[in-house]
């Protein structure tokens, strides 16, 4: 008996292909690729909409011109800016995943929107990678368990989630050539994992294929990543898009499993898939099929979405702006904010007792929706932390505000980005009869590069200078105030698409400020906004730390809200916090930000799989985040269900005397394996709020696949029978309980 949901397959199909059939070879190419900038053609004979995509993962991008990286400058384009995925992911919470992309799902469809380019999946490798803000994590079980919720609440809204960058898109540095060596087994365990769960788990309606090479092919056009892995061995039906320019050759992209070319060129029948496709089959070099099945494949796409079929007046309208979207967005980054450090219970801070607060620090004040390149959005507000204090405190105490020290001005992503670079420069080469040579191209961003680190070099002694006035201004007002709070970070003139960062270091001197302010105010409170870790080398000094990621528009409230203790935080890291950049794995081996090549030589050996197997200290661990109260672990026991599953039980207890919420994590470490393993991983975890007193016992299962390797030879994944300890967490270090399962 075939189920309901078989039969409308199977009736789409029927029509899909009826569809088809009344295509000429000229109207299916033309849906193929883009004729837009974000939209692809449409077959107007046939009732056949265009896609109109749009990024992205902070929200739904301002409207572009058609033909050029330009905004169209419209009024009616301010959307709800949501916290970014790195915020997203240190929740720890699958429904606050669920409950963004539900509003990000929304939004898109309020703004007419098809497909979102969203969300960012793909793993941290290196703190240093620009583009980290909008990815979640180092761990892969952390990612795709957010990811998939994320994509649900997406597609809710009959938008397409748009999973990005398919696969291991991990560099901006030369990104649209580099090609990086990686071993299968690596790719299986810590590049595949997410991305296989919003397809298989999340039903994702589409992919983009990233811009770099793997194992010598471009993933646009890389048979082994899109044809075997994501078609055969997961079954994808969806529709799988290019990064914007990431084609670069016609029979290539025709024969493998690639729907669509987007670019950022605006002579649309020149892209690949264009007119060279067209006399690429009327040569005989390309079949017609190879075109047939990326049609289907779109088509498919459209009727999911209820754009075609029987079910189009039923399509959701989304909208935009909804206090109902500010207030999951301000729940959002509430638990998204983490405590790292909190001696002599320095936070949360009384309200009543602060009449004068200083406020030292350009993160303070900033304004970070509009940066970071394509997921720069026009926020209808955003709220900085020095509003959300001033606004929680009210008149009757008072604020000063200090920038405490310089940070260069910066064209605004709007007047420059890399993508309008990209177009600028080919100017010079007769813009109109563009040539598409990436050596050209590459040549053009390693020039780019050069400059950008000489440019930061001369901005040096310009911060310098500058700062020696205002950290004297800042270090005299911190002297005499009730409290005294210092909000730094990074910004996204370096989290941002396109650039790499250096080094690891908070950039115009804030170390040194830091290292002054806590001379004179040992209880100063140091605060950050940022979008990568950054070096602390004064953190044993500090008493209090907080870290907040880019956590959107109602940043400064929930900023307010735990510094005064209204909200109790509960973030965790999902990414290592290192002492310093040499003693992570990329900086060892040398094979970060390279041009051309790099090898993954760790392998797996990532994030705290890293750490832990060097015994290697971080500053802040995998998974670490402390709370205003305290939380008490017990009673750990491990049953084996009769379908070989274990179910680890144990009971989590509020000591303190605040309502909290604790994030418990379990991982899985083998004992004496055959084969070569991360001491341990992290496979699941719950997040339980309690008020004081009160306990909860918790039960999670770990399946047969929570154990297992990706062998080989066999090409599938093996968890060998024996034994294995089950580590039970408050962090990645902080292990409270511990007990031995066996796997028969
Ligand atoms: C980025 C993608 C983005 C696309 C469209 C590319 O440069 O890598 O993440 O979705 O542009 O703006």
């Amino acid at each position: 008996m075939r189920t309901e949901a078989e039969r409308t397959a199977q009736k789409t199909e029927k029509e899909i292909e009826k569809l088809l059939n009344k295509m000429t070879l000229d109207e299916k190419i033309a849906m193929i690729h883009g004729a837009g900038l974000f939209r692809s053609g449409g077959v107007e004979r046939l009732g056949i909409p265009g896609l109109v995509t749009s990024d992205g993962p902070m929200g739904v991008r301002a409207e572009f011109m058609n033909d050029r990286w330009i905004p169209a400058g419209n009024n009616d384009d301010s959307v709800s800016y949501l916290p970014s995925n790195s915020a997203l992911a240190s929740t720890w919470n699958p429904y606050r995943a669920y409950e963004t992309g539900r509003v990000l799902g929304a939004e898109a469809r309020g703004r007419g929107k098809d497909v979102i380019l969203a969300p960012g999946i793909n793993i941290k490798r290196s703190p240093l990678c620009g583009r980290n803000f909008e990815y979640m994590s180092e761990d892969p079980r952390l990612t795709a368990t957010m990811a998939v919720p994320f994509v649900k609440g997406v597609q809710h809204n009959d938008v397409a989630a748009c999973v990005k960058h398919f696969a291991a898109n991990v560099q901006e540095t030369d990104r649209l050539m580099v090609d990086e060596e990686i071993d299968e087994r690596t790719l299986y365990e810590l590049y595949f994992p997410a991305f296989k769960a919003v397809v298989q788990e999340g039903n994702a309606y589409a992919v983009m294929g990233a811009y770099n090479k793997i194992n010598g092919y471009h993933c646009c056009e890389n048979r082994e990543l899109l044809d075997r892995v994501l078609r055969r061995e997961w079954g994808f039906d969806g529709a799988v898009i290019s990064d914007w320019g990431g084609i670069h050759k016609t029979k290539e992209a025709a024969e493998c499993s690639i729907d669509l070319e987007m670019s950022i060129y605006p002579d649309f029948d020149e892209y690949v898939l264009a007119n060279p496709l067209k006399e690429a089959i009327e040569k005989g070099e390309v079949s017609e099929e190879a075109v047939d099945q990326k049609v289907r494949n779109l088509l498919r796409l459209m009727f999911r979405l209820k754009m075609l079929g029987r079910h189009k007046s039923e399509r959701r309208a989304g909208t935009y702006n909804t206090p109902d979207h500010r207030q999951i967005i301000l729940k959002t980054a509430e638990e998204s904010m983490i405590l790292l450090k909190n001696e002599k219970h320095l936070l949360p801070l009384d309200a009543a007792m602060v009449k004068k607060l200083v406020v030292i620090g350009q993160n303070a004040a900033r304004i970070h929706s509009d940066g970071g390149g394509s997921a720069e959005i026009k926020a209808l507000y955003e709220i900085c932390p020095l509003m959300g204090l001033k606004c929680r405190l009210g008149g009757g105490a008072q604020v000063e505000y200090y920038k405490g020290y310089h940070v260069p001005e910066k064209p605004k992503m709007f007047d420059h980005n890399w993508q309008a670079d990209s177009l600028d420069d080919l100017k010079d080469t007769n813009i109109g009869q563009l040539v598409r040579d990436d050596e050209h191209m590459q040549e053009i961003h390693r020039r780019r590069e050069e400059e950008r680190v000489a440019q930061l070099e001369r901005e040096k002694a310009e911060i310098h200078e500058k700062n020696k006035a205002l950290f004297a201004q800042a270090i005299e007002a911190a002297r005499d105030a009730d409290a005294v709070i210092f909000v730094g970070g990074l910004n996204h003139d370096s989290d941002s698409e396109g650039i790499d960062r250096l080094d690891m270091k908070l950039p115009y001197e804030q170390d040194l400020l830091i290292e002054e302010l806590l001379k004179v105010r040992k209880d100063l409170i140091v605060t950050f906004i940022g979008g990568s870790p950054v070096e602390m080398p004064w953190r044993d000094k500090a008493q209090a730390i907080l870290w907040s990621y880019y956590a959107g528009m109602e940043t400064g409230t929930a900023f307010a809200q735990i510094i005064f203790g209204d909200v109790n935080p509960s973030g965790k890291l999902a990414e290592t916090f290192p002492d310093k950049y040499e003693d992570c794995a990329d900086a060892k081996n040398g094979q970060f930000g390279l041009w051309g090549r790099i090898r993954l030589e760790e392998g797996l050996y990532c994030g705290y799989r890293h750490f832990d197997r060097q015994r290697i200290k971080p500053a802040f661990c995998f998974g670490h985040g402390l709370s205003y109260t305290d939380f008490a672990y017990s009673g750990l026991m491990l049953k084996t269900e009769k379908n070989g599953e274990i179910r680890v039980n144990f009971t989590i207890k509020n000591t303190g005397k605040r309502i909290g919420a604790e994030t418990a994590q379990i991982y899985v470490a083998p004992i004496g394996s055959k084969v070569d393993r991360p001491d341990k991983e992290l496979k699941a975890y719950t997040k339980v709020e309690l008020a004081p007193g009160k306990s909860k016992k918790v039960s999670v299962t770990l399946k047969r696949e929570d154990f297992a390797y990706f062998d080989t030879a066999l090409h599938d994944f093996v968890a060998d029978a024996g034994d294995y300890e089950i580590l039970v967490g408050a962090s990645s270090e902080d292990i409270r309980l511990k007990g031995i399962a066996a796997l028969a």
